[in-house]
């Protein structure tokens, strides 16, 4: 049953001889401490509870791989410490936030947000051995209704990034949300790389979870930016072509349009519907969180309550396991579609098609950047990210199409939607409503030059 090479023909009924192999290097996955890909995530702020969940008692939780506990002292400062007491082990969740800081449960040690041991009172008065010695701490802030931690050399930390979409369009209200998947947390980002998925899981095979226009198979391309790339797709919708450019954001982010536009209307916004980060618990969990963006524009596409977004719920069927088994079956979202390959998936068992050029992409980034961190070379993101508002380039088109347009087969409309995209890129100097003004004045004769040439 092999050819010469020693490889397995593909024969029908042939399992036997195409049986998974073992696991694949999983360096891109690991986020714990020391690891590869876990050194290069602790350059980075990562939200990881909603700021509603945090209330007059510690919660704990799991970071990157490490046991925390986050807590709110009666002063109202935030403290992130490590779980375990350094006396003797007891866990900060049964702690007693204090005035300053919070006392551990056990021998009533008294710990500040910084980690600094203010007090070991069984001890004698004169004893020095609170000097010496810290509770792992870690700088938390909280933002946009959420708490966020940077869990990375205190000496490198960037500044918090905010995104210019998060006050554009005016009148945007940011609603916070966060879900969990139980598996690594690079599938679900590779979902975001992969909009050819948008067509088939969203529109075509499990029933209209998106507008009926993701039914038409698009051009794709994934076009850098300064902050990773965008993932996009570009289709023709009966006269109108319909552009959906995804923000991948290095290392964990992404922003999106809504998935409502039904492309029948004329629509251009450098703007998005949702960000959200893949928070990486360890190495088999984590959270997809992040905010909603509730606006005019949002609002007309995906008329949405604000209560359908919190822990939880996010306002899209498929994207939690909280329906019965067998309605997923008959009608699954991405939630079933990432977990469903594995605590960590198996890449070595993947065969990539021409669709999977972003995944691709993304892991080629991914590799070099935790290179670049392993060889201590200085990194360019949190570079960026210095400057607030960080400038992104999610958006979102509908134009009409002269009526002798050429573009319609995917090569020109892959043309199209990559020199618009160049476009969002080229005026991201701009103020945001200029630039969408510019970029759209641009954009629109492109199109007329197009029907020209
Ligand atoms: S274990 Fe925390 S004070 Fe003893
Ligand atoms: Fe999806």
């Amino acid at each position: 049953m092999t050819e010469g090479n020693g490889a397995a023909r593909p024969t029908a009924f042939s399992g036997y001889y195409h049986r998974p192999p073992a696991m694949s290097d999983t360096r891109l996955m690991e986020v714990g401490p020391g690891t590869a890909a876990g050194e290069y995530l602790r350059r980075f702020w990562h939200p990881f509870l909603l700021s509603s969940e945090l209330k007059d008692l510690p919660v704990s939780v799991r970071l990157l791989g490490e046991d925390l506990v986050v807590f709110r002292d009666r002063s109202g400062r935030l403290g992130l410490l490590h779980k375990h007491c350094i006396h003797r082990g007891a866990s900060l969740e049964f702690g007693i936030p204090a005035e300053r800081g919070i006392r551990c449960c056990y021998h009533g040690w008294l710990f500040d947000v910084d980690g600094t041991v203010l007090e070991t009172p069984a001890e004698p008065p004169q004893s020095n051995l609170r000097h010496g010695i810290c509770q792992g701490a870690y700088p938390v802030r909280e933002a946009f209704g959420m708490l966020f931690a940077y869990l990375g050399p205190p000496e490198l930390m960037p500044e918090l990034p905010v995104y210019d979409t998060f006050a554009h369009p005016a009148g945007t209200r940011l609603v916070p949300f966060r879900l969990f998947y139980p598996c690594n947390w690079l599938q679900i980002v590779e979902n975001a790389a992969d909009p050819i998925h948008n067509a088939y899981l969203h529109a075509i095979v499990s029933g209209q979870q998106f507008s009926p226009a993701f039914a038409v198979l698009p051009a794709l391309d994934f076009v850098k930016t300064p902050l990773g790339f965008l993932s996009m797709a570009t289709r023709r919708v009966k006269d109108h072509v319909f552009i959906r450019a995804s923000d991948m954001i290095m290392p964990n982010i992404g922003q999106f349009a809504s998935g409502a536009n039904n492309a029948t209307a004329e629509g251009f916004s450098i703007s998005c519907y949702l960000t959200r980060w893949v928070v990486p618990l360890d190495d088999h969990n984590a959270f997809y969180m992040g905010v909603v963006h509730l606006n005019d524009y949002t609002q007309q596409q995906r008329g949405v309550r604000e209560d359908a977004f919190g822990v939880g719920k996010v306002g899209l069927i498929g994207q939690t396991q909280d329906r019965p088994y067998e309605e997923r079956q008959r009608e699954p979202g991405d939630y079933d579609a990432c977990v469903s390959q594995g605590v960590i998936q198996n890449r070595r068992n993947e065969h990539l098609g021409t669709t999977d050029r972003g995944v691709v992409l993304f892991r080629r980034l991914l590799g070099q950047s935790i290179v670049a961190v392993e060889k201590g070379d200085p990194l360019s993101l949190p570079k960026l990210y210095a400057e607030n508002p960080v400038r992104t380039y999610c958006h979102e088109l509908v134009f009409r199409l002269p009526s002798q347009s050429n573009i319609g087969d995917i090569k020109s409309l892959g043309a199209f939607g990559r020199r618009a995209a160049e476009m969002v890129v080229e005026t991201d100097h701009l103020p945001p409503q200029e630039r969408e003004t510019v970029a759209a004045e641009r954009i629109r004769r492109l199109l007329s030059a197009e029907l020209v040439g």
